[in-house]
């Protein structure tokens, strides 16, 4: 059956590295015998010039139809003086909450050939292996906001949650730990926050639910010390929506640049959204450079969690792994030796190495 993907390509490289999705998923669908059919829509800065909106209604009609997502990066320096409700980061706010994707899964795992990109020493490096369940339509970039009061003197952001909002991306890590290794390390910041208070409790209760999980409670600050200090003491850190936001792109740097990590933007069921960590880099924009990894690793992860495809998500993850273990790169990694590639040579590897992975088999 023909699975329709709704194509976000958004601004900046998101409208690059889109590029690098479809022709992995046209390479495993000629592969493979899977039939794909794209539907391309617009959101973020874009949609602002196109329809005067960040989040055009027919974009949120074609997502919620679909049945997958895949976004590349939303905003840039021509929208950032734009009042609130026209910044292209509304519009992707507004569809993760349109769609209800609450939970942000974000796997951290750095590629062997890429240790010694990282900024951070190997044996710090190595052996880290972890994943970032962030709340996402809940907390402080959902607050309300007031305008600028007292003549701009004073402004007032909001933090809240909802019990049932906690419960359930608590659910969603406990479950994930129980995937992996067993660990759950719950990020707050209960030494100050209500908020976070009642996260530590809701983690607490939860706990007799998933006895198999040894579970660990961190403030935000010294877990964003721990991170680059021992992240392979880490397996799955659950954390509200800002925290998360934060610690992982910190997290990155362990795999070697912003450009490798991509993310699943999911609820219980219903349609999932598919998305690199990055975003749409204006200083690179348009120069044909980006990583495109980050954003196929993403397709990968739709694959898997969206199709069940397990096989080939494995496929393309091997694929990248494969480009990467013959020295092939993007000027973002700082790597000793190897050739540096453009966007679309280095996508035209994964493909090249996709085909090859079928063919063997
Ligand atoms: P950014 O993630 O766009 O870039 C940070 C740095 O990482 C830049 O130096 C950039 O060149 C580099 N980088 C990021 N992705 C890369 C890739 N794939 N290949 C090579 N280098 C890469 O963050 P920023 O500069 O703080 O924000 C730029 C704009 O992107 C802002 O408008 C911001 O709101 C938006 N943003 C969007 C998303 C998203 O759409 N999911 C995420 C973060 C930021
Ligand atoms: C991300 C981005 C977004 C977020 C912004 C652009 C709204 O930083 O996806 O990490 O904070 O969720
Ligand atoms: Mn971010």
């Amino acid at each position: 059956m023909t699975k329709n993907i709704v194509l976000l390509p958004g601004d900046g490289i998101g409208q690059e590295v889109i590029q690098a999705a479809k022709a992995v998923l046209d390479t495993v669908s000629e592969e493979y015998g899977h039939s794909f059919s794209y539907q391309t829509e617009s959101i973020g800065g874009s949609a602002v010039d196109e329809h005067g909106t960040p989040l055009p209604d027919q974009t949120v009609e074609a997502c919620k139809k679909a049945d997958a997502v895949l976004l590349g990066a939303v905003g840039g320096p021509k929208w950032d003086t734009y009042p609130s409700h026209l910044r292209p980061e509304k519009g992707l706010l507004g569809i993760r909450k349109a769609l209800g994707l609450f939970a942000n899964l974000r796997p951290v795992k750095g590629f062997e050939k890429l240790l010694h990109a990282s900024p951070l020493k190997e044996e710090v490096v190595k052996d880290s292996d972890l994943l970032i369940v962030r709340e996402l339509t809940g907390g402080l970039y959902f607050g309300t906001p007031s305008e600028r009061q007292n003549n701009g003197q004073s402004v007032v952001d909001t933090l809240s949650y909802t019990r049932h909002e906690i419960e359930r991306i608590v659910d969603k890590a406990f479950e994930s730990a129980q995937l992996r290794r067993n660990r759950l390390t719950s990020v707050d910041k209960a030494n100050v926050l209500e908020s976070s208070k009642l996260w530590r409790e809701v983690v607490e209760e939860k706990k007799a639910q998933y006895p198999d999980v040894e579970v660990e409670h961190l403030l935000v600050d010294a877990a964003a010390m721990k991170l680059i200090t021992n992240p392979s003491q880490f397996d799955v850190i659950v954390t509200e929506n800002m925290f998360g936001d934060i610690l992982s792109d910190e997290a990155s740097v362990l795999t070697g640049s912003l450009g490798m990590l991509p993310s699943a933007s999911v609820r219980e069921d219903g349609v999932g959204l598919y998305e690199p960590v990055h975003g749409s880099a204006p200083d690179i924009a348009g120069q044909g450079i980006a990583n495109p990894l980050a954003m196929i690793l993403s397709t990968a992860l739709m694959l898997r969690h969206s199709f069940g495809l397990d096989h080939e998500a494995q496929i393309i993850e091997n694929a990248v792994k494969e480009a990467l273990d013959r020295g092939y790169h993007t000027a973002d990694l700082q790597v000793h030796g190897g050739q540096k590639l453009r966007t679309k040579e280095m996508t035209e590897k994964v493909v090249e190495y996709i085909k090859s992975e079928s063919t063997s088999n």
